[in-house]
C-alpha cells in the first residue's frame, strides 16, 4: 500500500494473554503490504495460539527457544528493523524493564538496539500497580522505547477498564511510525480534513461528497515523520488516524474558528477540508414544511484559507485545490491570492479513484504526483513539506 515499506524487517515478539489471537491479524496486514515478519514466541503464548498459525502467516519459523539455532536471539535482533512486543504481559515487561534474559524473547529484547514497542494488555488493576508503572516509565526513559497505551473496555476477565490490546490498526501505525524517519520531530502541524455541513434546519444540510480519506491519510503520515498532529474535521467516512488529536466541527464558522484557535502555535497547516463555500442565510429552528415550492437563500462562507493567508507570520500553508480545466493555471492563481506556500491540485476526474494523480504547484516549478493509493501520495506530500521546511 505504502512502497516505502516494502521489504521492511518486523520482529514480533509474543507473550502469553488472550489477546494473541489479534496478532494473527496484524501479521497478515503487514505481509499484505509487503513487509517481512518473524515472530518470537515465549512457551506460555503458545497455549493461546499455536506457532504454526503464525508460521503459515508469516511465511517464516517462528521461533520459541534456542533448539535450531544458538544465536537466534542474535541473529534475530540484527535482523530486526522493529520490534513489537504484543500483547506483553506485566510479568515480560517487568523482566524487560529490569535486564533480565530468562527465555528466547527477553534475551532477544538484551541483544536488539533499534526501535522498540511495547503493547501491554492485561487486567487494569495489574497495569496500575505502581512497580508496574515504574517499570513502564524505566522503559520509556532508560530504553526509549514505545509504550502503546491500552484501550479502555470490556476486559477478557469480565471487568473494566484500560488494559485491552490495542486495535491492529494502531498498532499497524506504531510499526510504520517506528520504521519512518523524523524530518518533522519538534514541529506542530495542523491539517483540516472532510466535508463541513451548512444546516438549513434540524436535520438538513447542505455540504459534500469528501470522505475525510485524504486529509486522515495526510494526518497519519506527518505523525510518521514525527510532527505532532492536530486534526480538525468537518463530516466524514474514512476511518480516523490513530494517536492524533482529532477536533470535530461541523460548520465552516466553526472550523474557522477551532483553526483560527490553533493558527499560532503551528508550524505547518493543511487546508484539505472541503469547505462549503456557502450556507443558507437563515437557519429554520424548526423542521421545513413542505410547500409546492422553496427558495433557499445563501450567504458567502468565510474562506479559511485565505484569512490564514493574510494572517500568516511563519507558518508554511499548504492548500489544495481541484479542478476541472486548466488545472496548473487555476491552482497557481488560487496559491497567489491566498498565500500560500504550496498547494495540491487534483483533477475532477480523480473523484473516487484508488490510485492517485495530482501535482504540487511550489512558488517557482510544479511536480506530478502519482501513487498507487491516497495514503502513498500524502507521504510524497509530506516528504515534500518536510523538505522545504527544513532548517
Ligand atoms: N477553502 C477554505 N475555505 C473555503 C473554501 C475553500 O479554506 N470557504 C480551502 C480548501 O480547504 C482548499 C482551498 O481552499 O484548500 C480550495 O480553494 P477554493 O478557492 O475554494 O477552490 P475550490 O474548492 O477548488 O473551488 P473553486 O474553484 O470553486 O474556487
Amino acid at each position: 500500500m505504502v512502497p516505502e515499506l516494502k521489504g521492511k524487517k518486523v520482529l514480533i515478539g509474543i507473550t502469553g494473554g488472550i489477546a494473541v489471537y489479534k496478532i494473527c491479524d496484524l501479521v497478515r496486514r503487514l505481509k499484505k503490504d509487503g513487509l517481512e515478519v518473524k515472530v518470537l514466541m515465549t512457551e506460555f503464548s503458545t497455549r493461546f495460539v499455536s506457532p504454526m498459525t503464525f508460521e503459515v502467516l508469516s511465511g517464516n519459523p517462528v521461533f520459541t527457544d534456542w533448539s535450531n539455532d544458538p544465536l537466534a536471539h542474535i541473529h534475530l535482533a540484527r535482523w530486526a528493523d522493529t520490534f513489537l512486543i504484543a500483547p506483553c504481559t506485566v510479568n515480560t515487561l517487568s523482566k524487560i524493564a529490569t535486564a533480565q534474559g530468562d527465555n528466547l524473547l527477553t534475551t532477544t529484547v538484551l541483544a536488539y538496539d533499534g526501535p522498540l514497542l511495547i503493547a501491554p494488555a492485561a487486567n487494569h488493576v495489574m497495569l496500575s500497580q505502581k512497580a508496574v508503572r515504574k517499570n513502564i516509565d524505566s522503559l520509556i526513559k532508560d530504553r526509549s522505547a514505545v509504550v502503546i497505551k491500552p484501550e479502555e473496555g470490556l476486559l477478557a476477565c469480565d471487568e473494566e477498564g484500560e488494559g485491552k490490546l490495542p486495535s491492529v490498526e494502531r498498532l499497524y501505525d506504531w510499526i510504520v511510525w517506528s520504521l519512518m524517519p523524523k524530518p518533522l520531530e519538534g514541529k506542530k502541524v495542523l491539517v483540516t480534513a472532510g466535508a463541513t455541513r451548512e444546516y438549513l434546519d434540524p436535520v438538513r444540510f447542505i455540504s459534500n461528497d469528501s470522505s475525510g480519506e485524504m486529509g486522515f491519510a495526510l494526518t497519519r503520515t506527518a505523525r510518521w515523520l514525527g510532527a505532532e498532529v492536530t486534526v480538525v474535521a468537518g463530516s466524514f467516512r474514512a476511518d480516523p488516524p490513530p494517536e492524533v488529536d482529532l477536533i470535530e466541527v461541523v460548520s465552516a464558522s466553526q472550523m474557522l474558528e477551532k483553526v483560527l484557535a490553533l493558527y499560532p502555535e503551528q508550524d505547518i497547516v493543511i487546508m484539505n477540508s472541503a469547505v462549503a463555500d456557502f450556507r443558507p442565510t437563515d437557519r429554520s429552528a424548526s423542521k421545513i414544511k413542505k410547500e409546492e415550492s422553496l427558495t433557499i437563500k445563501l450567504t458567502r462562507n468565510p474562506d479559511i484559507l485565505e484569512r490564514l493567508g493574510r494572517e500568516k507570520k511563519n507558518q508554511f500553508l499548504v492548500g489544495f485545490a481541484l479542478e476541472t480545466e486548466n488545472i496548473l493555471e487555476n491552482a497557481r492563481e488560487k496559491m497567489e491570492r491566498k498565500n500560500l506556500d504550496m498547494i495540491v491540485a487534483n483533477p475532477a476526474s480523480a473523484i473516487g479513484s484508488r490510485d492517485y494523480r495530482g501535482w504540487i504547484i511550489y512558488k517557482d516549478s510544479e511536480e506530478e504526483i502519482t501513487a498507487p493509493s491516497k495514503l502513498s501520495a500524502a507521504l510524497k506530500i509530506i516528504e515534500r513539506i518536510a523538505r522545504l521546511t527544513a532548517p
